[in-house]
């Protein structure tokens, strides 16, 4: 008797084991492109940056286990829209155009868009662009703005990276980038300096699809939370060192 009812409960217990941890494991996918320090990057086979740790909080907020999708920045709110991922996290400038296709939590940083030059340009401010041939990564901000300048040609590249080191290889005169990835790239070279006039403001947020009004109210909860007790900025702090 007392053999068999150790057993049963055994077995429930076991039942309840994987059907409560499977729905308590729900995953929080995230899309993001890892080359953009200091919101995200590759760090060995792992993804550290300001936003991998901000959407962990989330996830654990939420009780979900948080996974990252590394892939092309002009992939990611397609991503999103077809649900392969939850959230798009990656630096992501809340713009009019965007939020067509999915929307946008309340956003958590403020950014700017800045130019990144050679020490001996003669380039000094968003005017002296006009007619000058402008690297950009595919499909950001940066991207649309260089479209605007009188003149200017355009080279694409589907990393920062490879835009930095066409820079540096003269093939370019300018690049427009973020201004906090923008202090990484420079302070890696040498031969680059960032331009103080600032291109554009801008604010990062919480890519959701538009169908996921829950999801995007729980994030915009937990964001609230995380802002209130200090977290974020802490995380932020951490990355970015007050000049
Ligand atoms: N803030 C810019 C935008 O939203 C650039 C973001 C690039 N992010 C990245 N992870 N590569 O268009």
């Amino acid at each position: 008797m007392k053999k068999s009812v150790i057993v049963l409960l055994a077995v429930t217990m076991m039942i309840c084991l994987s059907a409560c941890g499977g729905a308590s494991s729900q995953k929080l996918v995230m899309a993001t492109n890892a080359a953009f320090p200091p919101y995200e990057s590759v760090d060995g086979s792992e993804i550290i940056g300001i936003d991998p740790e901000i959407a962990k909080l989330i996830a654990d907020d939420l009780g979900r286990e948080l996974v990252i999708e590394d892939m092309a920045f002009d992939s990611i709110i397609a991503a999103v829209q077809s649900g392969k991922a939850d959230i798009a996290m990656a630096g992501l400038t809340v713009t009019e155009d965007r939020k067509q296709n999915i929307n946008f939590s309340d956003p958590y940083t403020e950014a700017a868009q800045v130019i990144v030059v050679k020490k001996d340009s003669t380039v000094t401010c968003p005017d002296d662009l006009e007619g000058k041939t402008i690297g950009v990564q595919i499909g950001t901000t940066g991207d649309i703005y260089a479209g605007d300048i009188a003149d200017a040609v355009i080279e694409r590249y589907s990393k920062y990276f490879e835009a930095i080191n066409a820079l540096n290889q003269d093939k370019i005169d300018a690049v427009i980038v973020d201004r906090e990835p923008a202090k990484v790239f420079v302070n890696d070279s040498d031969e680059l300096k960032m331009i103080d006039e600032e291109f554009t403001l801008e604010e990062y947020a919480i890519g959701v699809a538009k169908e996921n009004t829950e999801l995007l109210d729980q994030i915009n909860a937990s964001l609230k939370k995380l802002q209130d007790s200090g977290k974020i900025d802490e995380i932020i702090n951490k990355y970015i060192k007050a000049e």
